[in-house]
């Protein structure tokens, strides 16, 4: 096997999703740790934006910092090169999740063994099941007590759309809470109240039935574990690696992220199971890790934290071949050629100049404009890497420049901040107008924020009454034109100059879609 082979067959790239304050930042932590990467406890904390959605603009700057950091926490486990790719628990920022899910090969979904399946969970999984990511769920806080096992287990397949197949048991919950069999490894992990927060050392127990089981846990939950496990043999299929690799099957682990409990298991059977690197398409052409040329694609811009210097850390993660230093490759939208001088890798907090870099890595790349999410990067063929959707925007303001002065700065700041994907800018075909759309209410303060610090420009908002953002797809030339006739007032184009329909009510939606029945009006950018 060659270098780059090899390389490539010991990557796992991925990401922890949950709803907000299901533990994802603990379980980061916790896999940090095991990873001997972090030495203490509390180094990644630091990185979440609080839900107390915050106005202190001073405090957005300070996470920004940290979250370039973070973005992606590199480490070796097992002779296993470990990405974990970052993502923002805030709501308004979705979606720069829904984009960094682009670059993962796999997720763990962390999900709060109280609250079960929560709205956030819900639209990642979506997300991920779009693109059939493989999907292990992890059952947290069961120190706590939460709902019913088997309950919780229905309730994520109903929910999630998910086909599960339980890999670890509890015994007990909460205050009863015992520890777990750990069905994988064949072993099960006591939890007691002198090894909380400790590295619990699980017993190899190859037979539930085994009476040491009810010398460990007690003759009740012994039972009771051995009755459960025989109930969940009848529900669910065995595991298989393959239906999991294909995003059809989603193994399940208990524990307690906060108490390190069952966290070793997860990473020990995360290792084993996750995939590698993945294939990405380009326009039709299946790009294969091992492909010999280079290929890459930009899944996140930073803009730098210093308004003096306006350069940018753009996020590339690799796709096929071996990525080196000082080497020309063409950025494929501009048709031009670049070299990278120091190119940055993560591993754990740390970054350093890398040299060479493989598929399932990403690099950073300092950039002074050149750059916008999704553009694609490759030594080899012309590539347009397909994936990175843009969703409806859940509110819509037009965007006015306060000071007349300052129009050149106000426009170059847009398009910048747009080309990061901060918001979507939307553009009325009827008179030109500009329409920034947002996820959340947080983004248009942050706009203006950086507007005003990085650009010298100044802005206000208007409100703009839309529903939701649709885009059009049709061959039916006729219907679109008698469709732009009548609903001119409604169009505009996104950033890539496609055709979108701001919709003022679901309603007037409803409507356009049956009377125009040949057009199709989807919700995201990527269809
Ligand atoms: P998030 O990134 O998904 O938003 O969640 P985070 O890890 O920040 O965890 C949310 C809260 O849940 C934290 O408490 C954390 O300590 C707690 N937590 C995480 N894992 C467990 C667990 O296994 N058991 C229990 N009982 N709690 C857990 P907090 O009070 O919000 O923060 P902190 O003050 O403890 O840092």
């Amino acid at each position: 096997m060659s270098t780059a082979e090899k390389e490539i067959q010991r990557r796992r790239t991925f990401g922890i999703i949950s709803h907000p304050d299901a533990g994802k930042t603990t379980l980061t932590e916790k896999l940090l740790l095991f990873g001997g990467a972090i030495q203490e406890a509390g180094a990644v904390k630091s990185n979440k934006i609080k839900k107390t959605a915050t106005s202190d603009f001073m405090e957005i700057e300070r996470q920004r910092g940290i979250s370039v950091a973070t973005s992606v926490m590199g480490f070796e486990y097992q002779g296993k090169k470990i990405n974990i790719l970052d993502t923002p628990g805030h709501q308004d920022f979705a979606e720069d999740t829904y984009r960094t899910l682009t670059a993962v090969d796999s997720v763990i979904v962390v999900i709060d063994v109280a609250k079960g399946v929560e709205a956030q969970t819900e639209k990642l999984v979506e997300v991920c099941r779009m693109r059939n990511t493989p999907i292990i769920v992890f059952i947290n806080k069961l120190d706590r007590e939460g709902q019913d096992a088997f309950d919780l287990l229905d309730e994520i397949e109903q929910k999630l759309g998910l086909t599960i197949c339980p890999l670890s048991w509890p015994i007990g919950m909460g205050q009863r809470f015992k520890g777990v069999y750990n069905l994988w490894e064949k072993k099960m992990q006591l939890y007691t109240e002198v090894q909380k927060q400790k590295i619990a050392e699980s017993i190899a127990i190859e037979d539930v039935e085994d009476p040491q089981v009810a010398e460990l846990v007690g003759e009740e939950a012994a039972e009771t574990l051995v009755e459960e496990l025989s109930l969940l043999q009848g529900v669910y299929d065995d595991f298989n690696h393959q239906s999991y690799l294909e995003g059809n099957q989603s193994p399940v682990f208990f524990g307690s992220a906060l108490n390190n409990f069952g966290v070793q298991e997860l990473l020990n059977c995360f290792v084993d199971i996750a995939p590698t690197p993945q294939n990405k398409d380009a326009n039709g052409l299946l790009v294969k890790p091992e492909d010999p040329y280079f290929s890459g694609f930009i899944f996140k811009i930073h803009a730098n934290m210093d308004p003096k210097h306006r350069d940018r850390l753009a996020f590339v993660k690799i796709v096929s071949g071996v990525f080196k230093r000082n080497t020309n490759y063409k950025h494929c939208r501009l048709g031009k050629n670049m070299k990278f001088s120091s190119p940055t890798a993560f591993m754990a907090s740390k970054k350093s100049v890398v040299e060479e870099a493989y598929p399932g890595d990403i690099v950073g790349l300092h950039d002074t404009g050149n750059f916008r999410i999704g553009d694609s990067l490759s030594e080899g063929p012309e590539l347009e890497f397909k994936g990175i959707p843009s969703f409806s925007p859940e509110h819509f303001r037009f965007i006015n420049n306060a000071d007349p002065l300052k129009a050149k700065q106000l426009n170059k700041g847009i398009d910048q901040l747009m080309d990061e994907g901060v918001a979507q800018l939307f553009t009325l075909e009827q008179n030109n107008r500009k329409i920034i759309g947002t996820v959340g209410a947080l983004q248009y303060e942050v706009i203006q924020y950086r507007l005003e610090h990085e650009y010298g420009a100044k802005c206000s908002y208007e409100n703009y009454p839309a529903y939701k953002a649709c885009w059009i797809e049709t061959e039916d030339q006729e219907q679109l034109k008698e469709f732009s006739r009548l609903k001119a007032r409604y169009l505009a184009r996104d950033k890539f100059d496609r055709l979108v329909f701001l919709a003022d009510s679901s309603f007037s939606l409803n409507m356009a879609k049956e009377k125009f029945d040949n057009i199709k009006f989807h919700f995201k950018s990527e269809f």
